[in-house]
């Protein structure tokens, strides 16, 4: 559904969604980048177990809460990517230890 616009890859960032490394451009947000790389979800609701997805992209709605370099409920709409992070889909209510 969404597609990465082509990007300089000498300024290419590489992280790890749900284990498989991936290449995307500075400045880019987890959101975009999960989106971007075909994943259908970034967390699933504490008492259904729904699958929900970035929606407001702009911090607001808090649809987009993932496990971020270990810390839970980060939203990813609002965090840009780093080199060597680590994304996972948030399963529940995590807590923090
Ligand atoms: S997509 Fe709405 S807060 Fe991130």
């Amino acid at each position: 559904m969404f597609k990465q616009l082509a990007f300089d890859k000498s300024t290419a960032i590489h992280l790890i969604i749900n284990n498989k490394t991936v290449e995307v451009a500075k400045g880019t947000t987890v959101a975009a980048a999960v989106l971007s790389h075909g994943l259908p979800y970034t967390r699933t609701t504490a008492v259904s177990g729904a699958k929900r997805a970035p929606f407001c992209m702009m911090g607001v709605c808090f649809e987009c809460l993932m496990v971020i370099n270990g810390q839970p409920n980060q939203r990813g709409c609002s965090t840009y990517v780093e080199d060597g992070m680590t994304v996972e889909i948030q399963q529940g209510a995590v807590a923090y230890e």
